[in-house]
């Protein structure tokens, strides 16, 4: 009994422990994505972005239309007829418009599934990885990024970015604190989107990801506001109730 105790005091010692993102550079800094998956109108514009701009190489193969519509507030003839390019049905998952073979064979690496990347990787990653492209000749894409340098992912989103160049670093100067990966990036071509308007695009399309990694929070968010106003009014009734039968003992 007691070892079986102790096992489990280490195991969740050691999931609090877990870091919760994965980027592994370092200590180099991530920028805020400060996306907000309670914010429906901003999901609704990450929905549009993703499957405009993304789902043409990428799925995600978790999430169905309908499940979207209905979380989102979007009607299924407004799913139809701006969202659904890839799919018939609206309980139809999000496909790719492209094989995986063709996919290997056109970029090297395969465009992976994103039902899931947000868990995998963080919101912080995803906004860094797409404000994070910048010009580099040597590479086959003509350009490269911050947070997955040597990505097969060409920078698909540089008709709304422009494509920015990278600063070297200072040197011999002491890494500014507050520095983040993004930091010597500095706009270079410019393209349709100003960096502020280009920087919302990323955000809404990052906060769209982080919901269809489970679709459940957005809901879920705003019971737990409730569950814990109900808590701290019930503690307020337990403690009178308290007072109420100890007062004739002491
Ligand atoms: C032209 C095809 C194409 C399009 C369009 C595209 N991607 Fe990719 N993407 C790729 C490929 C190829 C990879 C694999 C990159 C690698 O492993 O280096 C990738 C990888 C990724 C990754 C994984 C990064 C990592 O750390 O492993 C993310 C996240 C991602 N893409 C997000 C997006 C988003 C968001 C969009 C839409 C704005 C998008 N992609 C549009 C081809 C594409």
């Amino acid at each position: 009994m007691r070892t079986s105790i102790r096992v489990a005091a280490l195991g969740a010692t050691l999931l609090l422990a877990l870091p919760t993102a994965s980027f592994a550079e370092g200590d180099a800094k991530l920028p805020h994505s400060d996306n907000d998956v309670r914010n429906i109108p901003s999901l609704q514009r990450g929905a549009r972005n993703f499957i405009n701009y993304c789902s043409g190489c990428h799925s995600a193969q978790f999430v169905r239309f309908n499940r979207i519509g209905t979380d989102l507030g979007i009607s299924e003839a407004e799913l139809k007829a701006n969202l659904m390019f890839t799919a018939e049905r609206s309980f139809e998952t999000i496909r790719s418009s492209m094989s995986p073979a063709d996919a290997r064979k056109w970029f090297g690496n395969a465009p992976p599934d994103l039902s899931l990347m947000a868990r995998a990787r963080s919101p912080d990653y995803l906004f860094a990885f797409l404000t994070g492209f910048y010009a580099d000749p040597s590479r086959p894409t003509g350009v490269n990024n911050v947070v997955l340098p040597g990505t097969a992912m060409p920078h698909v989103l540089a008709d709304l970015q422009g494509v920015q160049t990278l600063l070297p670093a200072p040197p011999g100067e002491a890494e500014d604190e507050d520095a983040d990966v993004t930091s010597r990036l500095k706009p270079g071509s410019s393209g349709t989107l100003s960096p502020e308007k280009y920087a919302e695009f990323a955000r809404d399309t990052v906060n769209f990801l982080e919901y269809i990694g489970e679709p459940a929070q957005v809901k879920r968010r705003d019971l737990g506001v409730w569950v814990t106003l109900f808590l701290l009014v019930f503690t307020g009734f337990a403690f009178l109730l308290k007072r109420e039968y100890f007062r004739d003992i002491h």
